[in-house]
């Protein structure tokens, strides 16, 4: 078959699953995308991250052969996705941003009418879709239509549609946005899985902590560019301090004891709201036993102190400038944040 034919030589031969280069896209005057430049190795998970509107979805959309390139190329596991989009379609499986699957049929109908779309037989197909409906947790929900489905279950349900035929590159387009954390853990596991068993995963998030735990290497997109590119420890390194974090007792005490965080380390700290919970950025970790010292001479008792490396949202804040506050105003992990620190 051509289809199991390519599939073998882009799992045999390439190193690289994504080559992409100076792709761009505008929508009326808009550039959505704008030179975007990506390269992902067979085998592992990257991570595109980045803010409402930065072009995420626009960039997979290229990828994926579903948008046309208005400059640059892209080659998936060495096919152009311009002269040979039949067979780079052969290679990848998208997931989009919204479930794309059958609202009056239930949920083992749709996963069975995927499978025989991509020729599986009918008791293969049964089969398979008993399986992703179990390892979804959706096994009660299979025989419902799927308009009575929850958000979160119709994103299990796009997830699992998606990897029926287990192809060798995955699109994930915010695989895990409005699920529920233990949802969203059992996603993680899926993903790392589908990595182990020899897919490549690309998948854009907005959660910071996500693209930490998951991705081998990380793109961050800001306006249609990418703006910085590496391991996550590249670019918590690019960011070049540690990053104190410290409370103190008495809340009286908060003011005094940012003062003397100034002094130390000289860089401008914050103070969030939750708390009196002070953050600095640290050139020189060292500094953590000059800035004890200081605060025991002027009887500050602390609750709590932390020097870390910087977390992906300092990352973040540095590089493009402004916190994420914006993109992601509901669920990422408050008490990571370090919000305002400028390094
Ligand atoms: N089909 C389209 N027609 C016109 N403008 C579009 C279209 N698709 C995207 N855009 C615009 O392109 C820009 C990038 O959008 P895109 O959906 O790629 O962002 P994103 O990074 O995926 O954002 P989000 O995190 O909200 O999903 C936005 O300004 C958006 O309004
Ligand atoms: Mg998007």
């Amino acid at each position: 078959m051509v289809e199991s034919k390519h599939r073998q030589t882009a799992l045999d031969n390439c190193e690289w699953a994504v080559e992409a280069c100076g792709l761009m896209k505008t929508f009326g005057d808009n550039r959505a995308v704008d030179g975007v430049d990506l390269n992902v190795r067979a085998g592992s998970i990257y991570g595109v991250l980045g803010p409402n509107g930065a072009g995420k979805t626009t960039t997979i959309r290229m990828l994926a052969t579903l948008l046309r390139l208005d400059a640059g190329s892209a080659r998936i596991f060495g096919y152009d996705v311009v002269k040979e989009p039949q067979i780079v379609r052969q290679l990848i499986g998208v997931t989009g941003q919204y479930a794309s699957v059958d609202e009056s049929l239930s949920a083992t109908e749709n996963l069975v009418i995927f499978s025989r779309l991509l020729g599986l037989g009918r008791a293969e197909s049964r089969r398979k879709a008993a399986e992703l409906l179990e390892e979804f947790g959706l096994t009660e929900a299979a025989k419902r239509p799927l308009k009575n489905f929850s958000g979160g279950m119709r994103r299990r349900l796009d997830l699992a549609a998606s990897l029926i035929a287990q192809p060798p590159l995955i699109f994930l387009d915010e695989p895990t946005t409005g699920l529920d954390p233990r949802t969203r853990a059992q996603m993680w596991e899926t993903i790392r899985r589908l990595v182990k068993t020899g897919s490549t995963v690309l998948l854009t998030t907005q959660y910071l902590d996500e693209a930490d735990q998951l991705a081998d290497r990380i793109a961050v997109i800001d306006r249609g560019r990418v703006v910085a590119e590496g391991t996550v420890d590249e670019l918590k390194a690019s960011v070049g301090t540690s990053s104190l974090h410290l409370r103190v007792q008495r809340s009286q005490d908060t003011e005094d004891a940012r003062q003397i965080v100034e002094q130390v380390l000289k860089a401008r700290s914050n103070v969030s709201a939750e708390a009196g919970r002070i953050t600095a950025p640290m050139a020189d970790a060292d500094l953590v036993t000059d800035l004890l010292i200081a605060l025991r001479t002027r009887g500050i008792s602390l609750a709590e102190i932390s020097v870390q490396k910087p977390t992906l949202d300092e990352v973040f804040l540095t590089i493009t400038g402004q916190g994420v506050q914006e993109s992601t105003p509901s669920e990422s992990e408050t008490s990571n944040r370090a919000e305002g620190v400028r390094v």
